[in-house]
């Protein structure tokens, strides 16, 4: 596998908005059937695919629609060309002996209520982020959405729908209106192992930090001595006396302070003098905390 293109991962992710209104433009039914010929391609434990989904479009569908929601979303379902309703089929089993036909897998579900509520509701909802990924990969926006009667629109539409996804075009227009996103600031760390410590690195006595998050590491100099004839790098190996043969090069420290992508969480850093040809300092990412 290959890493996808920067503007791929915009669109599905960095830039990727819930919108608050839609333009008036329509979305095809093609567009509607692409989103679950992707969809259903991603993982859901043995096969066994729970999501069902209904597509609410037409005049009546909407009106009927518009009685379950919360009064706060129904200008945003009003202004969607199509909502997609996310249900979860309680049978799903009655279909493992197709999908997953090594086994005997409708047998782990039959009387066991417990154990099918647990994983239709699971596996659907990790359907539900599947499709909001696959509707933004053919260029929709969509806006999830919970914030509605569930049994309301059970009872009208379909049974077991847990989430309203809205589907349609925004534009820059409708989504200028939107808050900053508080993420941008950084708010979350991502729930990585060692992410987020701080590493003390031997060497010249010139006091070089390193701040190990997530899979990137900020080097910084506690006196701001910017050192050009400094290269970082990463070793898989614990304990270093020279520059190890399976040394990889992060980059040049120019700056008094940079980031680089880390290959892994483990091993050691190593900043190497290419003028002097020697290691300057080095810690191991082990002793980071
Ligand atoms: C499961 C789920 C339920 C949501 N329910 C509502 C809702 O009822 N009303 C609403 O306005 N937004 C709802 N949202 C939208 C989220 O608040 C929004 O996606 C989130 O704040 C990220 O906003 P952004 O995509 O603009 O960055 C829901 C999102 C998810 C994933």
């Amino acid at each position: 596998m290959r890493p996808l293109a920067s503007s791929v991962l915009d669109q599905l992710f960095h830039s990727a908005r819930t919108p608050n209104a839609f333009l008036d433009q329509p979305v095809s039914d093609e567009e509607l059937v692409r989103i679950w010929e992707l969809l259903r391609w991603a993982p859901t434990s043995a096969n066994c695919s729970p999501l069902r989904v209904v597509y609410a479009k037409t005049p009546s569908a909407k009106a009927a629609l518009l009685k379950c929601v919360d009064p706060g979303n129904a200008k945003k379902v009003q202004s969607a060309p199509v909502t997609a309703i996310l249900g979860m089929d309680m049978r799903f089993h009655d279909k493992l002996a197709q999908l997953f036909p090594h086994t005997d897998a409708k047998a782990w579900f039959e009387g066991n209520d417990g154990k099918i509520g647990d994983t239709a509701f699971r596996n659907s909802s990790l359907q539900g982020a599947y499709f909001m990924l696959a509707a933004r990969s053919i260029g929709l926006d969509c806006g999830p959405m919970s914030g509605f009667d569930h049994k309301a629109v059970l009872a009208v539409l379909l049974p077991a729908g847990f989430v309203l996804a809205l589907l349609g075009r925004s534009g820059d227009a409708y989504s200028a209106d939107l808050p900053a996103d508080p993420r941008a600031a950084g708010t979350l760390e991502p729930l990585v192992p060692g992410a987020g410590r701080t590493l003390e690195l031997r060497g010249d006595g010139a006091a070089w930090i390193a701040r190990v998050d997530a899979d990137r590491v900020a080097l910084s100099q506690a006196r701001g001595v910017a050192r050009p004839d400094l290269h970082a790098y990463w070793s898989g190996q614990l304990v270093v006396d020279e520059l190890p043969a399976d040394a990889r090069l992060l980059g040049a420290v120019s700056r008094a302070e940079r980031t680089f992508a880390l290959p892994a969480l483990q091993g050691t850093l190593v900043l190497f003098s290419l003028a002097h040809g020697e290691i300057v300092a080095h810690g191991s990412l082990a002793e980071a905390r």
